[in-house]
């Protein structure tokens, strides 16, 4: 089979060795497709591929249109939002994810990002330590519960919620269960994001969960731009100085924001909390494996569209 990996944010070079070599002793053939600039790149490169392993490439209607022979992606990550599911679906694609697979990759950058707004971003100005604080994580999925851990060694107070969880589970996983978003907010000097883009969590966090918020308080986003309400964050960060916002992946409104709000608010400038070898050779390798396993056997374990 031709397998394709089409990723505009190019794996470690090792990442790439190593899933050309999983697929290559499964008897398949590899395709490179790096730092496209366009989507049509994209579009044109899938004519004649039957796999396909992305990151936050978009898998759109388009490009299921133009694959003629694609019978799956393999999103090498977490989030699939960026695979239109139900076009896939149409086409009879199987679509999987790698789940776990660049969760400490992440979790080690929403710490690192903590640390960053305490100490002022690095400047001379006083900051603040986060020890004896307290932290609260939305979505106490592989990526919440490590970021929970590492905050505990670092003598945070760790609090949690999610819907899909008993207060078991999260106690269980080292974090004080909270039952709703008002409590969790109120009671959080950092609030840390794990949900997934949904139609459901869209533009959800805002105004009014943000400004509940503590004083000094500061909301860290690893997870998608999207599901804040960038006016409702405006707005919130304008009423209450001493609010802060970081973020791995910049809101539209970013340039605005740092021109009013300045050290109060940092965004990396590509999303990079799963930019490292380790998390890129964990994530690639699984993808291959899972293409290599699905053409042999069928199996199905990771897929998101059934
Ligand atoms: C994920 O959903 O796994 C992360 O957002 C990583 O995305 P990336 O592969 O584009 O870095």
């Amino acid at each position: 089979m031709k397998v394709l990996i089409a990723t505009q944010k190019p794996f470690a070079a090792a990442a790439v060795a190593g899933i050309k070599e999983i697929l290559e002793k499964g008897g398949h053939e590899v395709l490179l497709l790096e730092k496209y600039a366009e989507q049509a790149d994209l579009v044109k490169a899938v004519a004649d591929v039957n796999a396909l392993i992305i990151r936050s490439d978009k898998v759109t209607a388009e490009v299921l249109d133009a694959a003629k022979e694609l019978k799956i992606v393999v999103r090498a990550g977490a989030g699939y939002d960026n695979v239109d599911l139900a076009a896939a679906t149409a086409h009879g694609v199987v679509v999987m994810n790698t789940p776990g697979q660049n969760s400490n990759a992440v979790a080690e950058l929403a710490i690192a990002m903590m640390i960053f707004m305490a100490r002022t971003q690095f400047t001379p100005a006083t900051g603040s330590e986060v020890q004896g604080k307290t932290l609260g994580i939305q979505a106490f999925g592989n990526v919440g519960r490590l970021v929970g851990a590492k905050a505990k060694a670092l003598g945070m107070k760790v609090k949690a919620l999610d819907p899909f969880l008993s207060d078991e589970q999260i106690a269980a996983g080292g974090a004080e269960p909270v039952h709703s978003l008002d409590e969790l907010y109120a009671g959080s000097d950092y609030l840390s994001l794990h949900i997934p883009a949904l139609p459901s969590t869209i533009g959800s966090i805002g105004y009014d969960l943000i400004t509940k918020m503590p004083k000094g308080a500061t909301l860290v986003n690893t997870a998608r731009k999207e599901v804040i309400d960038e006016a409702g964050l405006e707005k919130a960060l304008e009423e209450r100085p001493d609010l802060k916002y970081v973020t791995d992946v910049a809101p539209d409104n970013f340039a605005v924001l740092q021109e009013k709000f300045g050290l109060r608010v940092f965004a990396t400038p590509k999303k990079m909390g799963a930019q490292t070898a380790e998390a890129n050779i964990n994530a690639g390798l699984a993808a291959a494996r899972q293409i290599v396993d699905y053409f042999a056997t069928g199996n199905t374990r990771f897929q998101v569209n059934k």
